[in-house]
C-alpha cells in the first residue's frame, strides 16, 4: 500500500517514504514493513515521525488479492511475497503478551475463515494456475509450519511466565512467626503419682501394674474375701460382659472393674518369690455416688513388702518416711486399729489436718470443715499381710512376713494442694489444670 493510499484510507498522517519507525501505543510496539500491504483496518498515527499501530493489524494484506491481481505469473515471484508475510508475522508476534492477546493473534493468522493463512489458501492457492499451484502449496506449508511453531513457543512462554507469577504469589514466607499452640502439662494426678513413685523407688521399691478388668478371684477371693463376705458390700462395683477367644460371652459376674489395687498383690506374689517390694499405681472403680470426696473412678497406690523378717516396725518406719517426704517434716501421724480381710493386724493411717494444723479449728474459731474438728484426716488403710493370703500364692506363711497399704491418690493430692472437691480432677477445666503446670 502506498503512502498516499494509506493516508486516504486511514485518515491519519502519512509517514515519510523509507522511514521504518517503531512505536508504542497501549504498550504494544510494532515494526512496519518498508513497502506496501499495510492493513487497511490498522489505526495509523504519526506524531513526531513515530508510527503507532493498534493491536491486530493483519486483517488485510496481499493475501486478500489473487496472484493474478498481484501480477504474479512465475513461481520465482512467490518467494518475496511469502517472505514479506512472514516478516509481517514476526513483527506482529510481540503483541501476544498474555493468553487473551495470544488468542486474538492466533485467530488473526490461523483463523479458519478470516486468518491470513486462510486468505492465502482462498486467494492464492485455490485459483492458482497449474504452473503456480505447486510452488504456492510449498510456500504456504513452510509459512504454516513457522506460524504454528512461533505461536506454540509464545504460548509456552506465556504459560511459564504465568506459572512463575503464580508461584511468586503463593510463596510462603517461612521467616514469619508461626501459630503458637499452647503445650499442655501433665495432670496433677499424674504428677502426684510420679512424686510418690520417686519416694518409694528411692527406698528400694519397684513399680508394677495390673489389669483394671479383673476376676472376682483376684479382686476378692485370693485376698481372703470369700463370696457372701459382708465387706464385699463396701466394694460393690461394675461387672463386665465380654467375649472370649471363641466369641462366646463370658458368664455373668465373671469379670469386674477392680475395686482396689490389692489384686496386684496376688498377681505379683504368684510370679515372684520373696523378697518382694512393689508399689502399684492405677485406676480403680466402685459403685459410689459422686460427692466432694468420692468418685466412681479414682486412683490408688498399693504397696507390698514381703520378706523373711519384716516386722510392724519396718512398716511404721516406711510409712512415716513416706508421709514426711510427701507432706513435710511438720506433719504428725497416727495409726488406728481397723479391719481388712487381707491384713492382720489392720490399721487406718491418719495425718494431722494440714488445713487447721491439727487444731480442729478453722478461721474465726469455727470448726475446721476439712477434718470436721477432729484435727486428723484419714489417709489410707494398711496392715501386716494376713497369713491366709500367703496360702493363695503358695508362700510359706511360717517363713515369710510382710506389710501392705493402699492409699487413695486423689485424696492425697487434695490434701497436699488444698483442693476441696475431688470432681475437679475429672472435669478437665483448663482454669484448674493451668494451676499445676
Ligand atoms: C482399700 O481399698 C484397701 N485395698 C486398702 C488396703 C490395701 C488395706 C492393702 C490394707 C492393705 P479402702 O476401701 O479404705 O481400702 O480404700 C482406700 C482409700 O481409697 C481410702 O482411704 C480413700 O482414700 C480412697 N477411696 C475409697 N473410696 C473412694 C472413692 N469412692 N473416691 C475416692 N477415693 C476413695
Amino acid at each position: 500500500m502506498r503512502n498516499a493510499e494509506l493516508s486516504r484510507r486511514s485518515g491519519h498522517a502519512v509517514i515519510p517514504s523509507g522511514v521504518e519507525p517503531a512505536g508504542r501505543r497501549q504498550g504494544i510496539s510494532l515494526r512496519l514493513p518498508r513497502r506496501k500491504n499495510f492493513s487497511r483496518s490498522a489505526n495509523v498515527y504519526a506524531p513526531c515521525d513515530v508510527l503507532y499501530l493498534s493491536i491486530m493489524p493483519t486483517t488485510d494484506g496481499s493475501q486478500e488479492k489473487t496472484l493474478a491481481a498481484l501480477g504474479v505469473t512465475q513461481p520465482e515471484q512467490l518467494a518475496p511475497l511469502f517472505a514479506e508475510i512472514r516478516a509481517r508475522f514476526d513483527g506482529e508476534s510481540s503483541v501476544a503478551r498474555d493468553e487473551a492477546t495470544l488468542r486474538q493473534f492466533r485467530d488473526a493468522w490461523l483463523g479458519r475463515k478470516s486468518g491470513v493463512l486462510a486468505g492465502i489458501t482462498d486467494n492464492w492457492l485455490k485459483p492458482a494456475t497449474p504452473e503456480l499451484k505447486r510452488a504456492v502449496g510449498a510456500g504456504l506449508n513452510q509459512l504454516r509450519a513457522h506460524v504454528d511453531a512461533q505461536i506454540e513457543a509464545r504460548r509456552m512462554a506465556i504459560e511459564s511466565g504465568a506459572e512463575v507469577a503464580a508461584v511468586a504469589k503463593d510463596r510462603v514466607d517461612l521467616s514469619l512467626p508461626g501459630v503458637v499452640r499452647p503445650v499442655g502439662s501433665r495432670h496433677l494426678i499424674r504428677q502426684v503419682f510420679q512424686e510418690i513413685e520417686d519416694i518409694f523407688v528411692s527406698i528400694g521399691f519397684s513399680v508394677v501394674e495390673g489389669p483394671e478388668i479383673e476376676t472376682p478371684y483376684y479382686n476378692f477371693e485370693a485376698l481372703n474375701i470369700p463370696e457372701f463376705h459382708p465387706v464385699r458390700d463396701d466394694m460393690d462395683t461394675f461387672y463386665v460382659e465380654a467375649q472370649d477367644a471363641t466369641g462366646a460371652r463370658t458368664a455373668p459376674g465373671s469379670l469386674l472393674l477392680r475395686t482396689h489395687t490389692s489384686p496386684v498383690q496376688i498377681r505379683t506374689m504368684e510370679k515372684r518369690q520373696p523378697p518382694v517390694r512393689v508399689i502399684v499405681p492405677g485406676k480403680v472403680y466402685r459403685r459410689d455416688n459422686p460427692d466432694a470426696t468420692h468418685s466412681f473412678m479414682f486412683h490408688q497406690i498399693e504397696g507390698l513388702a514381703v520378706d523373711t523378717d519384716i516386722t510392724f516396725c519396718d512398716f511404721t518406719g516406711t510409712i512415716e518416711y513416706f508421709v514426711k517426704q510427701y507432706f513435710g517434716a511438720g506433719v504428725k501421724t497416727r495409726f488406728r486399729p481397723s479391719y481388712f480381710p487381707f491384713t492382720e493386724p489392720s490399721v487406718e493411717f491418719d495425718v494431722s489436718c494440714i488445713f487447721c494444723g491439727g487444731s480442729g479449728t478453722g478461721a474465726g474459731g469455727a470448726t475446721c470443715g476439712k477434718c470436721k474438728g477432729a484435727g486428723w484426716i484419714e489417709l489410707f488403710g494398711a496392715g501386716m499381710v494376713d497369713p491366709a493370703v500367703y496360702g493363695f500364692v503358695h508362700y510359706d506363711a511360717k517363713k515369710v512376713s510382710g506389710f501392705a497399704f493402699g492409699m487413695g491418690m486423689d485424696r492425697l493430692a487434695m490434701l497436699k494442694y488444698g483442693i476441696d472437691d475431688i470432681q475437679v480432677f475429672f472435669q478437665n477445666d483448663v482454669r484448674f489444670l493451668k494451676q499445676f503446670p
